[in-house]
């Protein structure tokens, strides 16, 4: 049984291991919170500084995209947010989504070996399915960011076979990886990943994110059906452009750009 012990790392020291993974840094653990998301909005409305984490074990309203709800339970996750200022304007803040999931999918290699993959627009895949997400929360002055708010939800080591609402679609680490996979030094790697994500976008290399996140991208060159607000677009998932709109050629040889949807069917060429 995957889950029938979960680990012992949120228990107990949490704050003090939080404050020893993350030297410096503003840094804070609730064993149960509303949602990581809603805390780090508050710190972001109080003036938090940027690099502010916010750690739970489990969340009694964890949400994720388009309202849904994010289901964790707990000792078998990680659940995080982290406030980010950066001055951007809406067509870069999708870099923000980009950082965090490939940041973490690089953590997750490092840490288990697993090869993740990216769904557009904000899911975490192993082996086709889904492992985690990513909510990023916006807060503008003017036409430009304030705060962003980046929250991911990962299943870790849970048995998500025993949770009929996500069992068919869903999967977690410990189950891919045949084996319990340590939590902290998980974490410890995701965080320093999406921040060595982010601070290149800053520094101007966010075509470079772009181009590693659209090579992992699971249905690039895929004939993909996507459910837009609009109705359903079908055709070849081409990849992403710089604001993170999915670029799609249709039957008519039309290349459309999808901004808000869902991909709900993907197949080979
Ligand atoms: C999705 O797949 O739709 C995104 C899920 C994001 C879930 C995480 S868990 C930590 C943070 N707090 C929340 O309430 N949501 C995000």
């Amino acid at each position: 049984m995957l889950n029938s012990r979960p680990d012992e790392f949120f228990t107990g020291k949490e704050t003090m291991d939080l404050e020893a993974l993350f030297p410096g840094r503003r840094a804070l653990f609730f064993p149960t919170i509303s949602s990581t998301n809603d805390l780090a909005r508050e710190l972001a409305s109080q003036g938090a500084a940027e690099g502010t984490l916010v750690v739970a074990d489990e969340q009694t309203a964890g949400r994720g995209r388009l309202g849904r709800r994010w289901l964790a339970p707990a000792g078998t996750g990680i659940l995080l947010s982290i406030l980010y200022r950066p001055a951007w304007t809406a067509s870069e803040a999708f870099r923000l989504t980009m950082a965090c999931s490939l940041g973490t999918a690089e953590a997750v290699k490092a840490i288990t070996g697993l090869e993740a993959r990216v769904k557009w627009p904000n899911d975490i895949l192993v082996n086709g399915k889904k492992v985690g997400g990513i909510l990023a929360e916006l807060g503008w002055e003017g036409e430009r960011l304030s705060y962003a708010v980046v929250g991911l939800g990962l299943n870790v080591n849970w048995d998500v076979t025993t949770c009929p609402e996500i069992a068919r679609a869903a999967t977690s680490l410990s189950i891919e990886a045949k084996k319990p996979i340590d939590r902290q030094g998980l974490l410890k790697a995701i965080v320093e990943a999406v921040d060595r994500r982010y601070a290149l976008c800053l520094s101007g290399k966010s075509e470079e994110l772009r181009g590693d996140w659209e090579r992992r991208l699971d249905t690039l060159n895929k004939i993909v059906t996507i459910e837009t607000e609009a109705g359903r677009v079908q055709g070849q998932a081409l990849g992403v452009d710089a604001e993170g709109a999915l670029l799609v050629r249709d039957a008519q040889g039309q290349v459309q750009r999808i901004t808000v949807g869902d991909v709900v069917v993907s197949s080979g060429l």
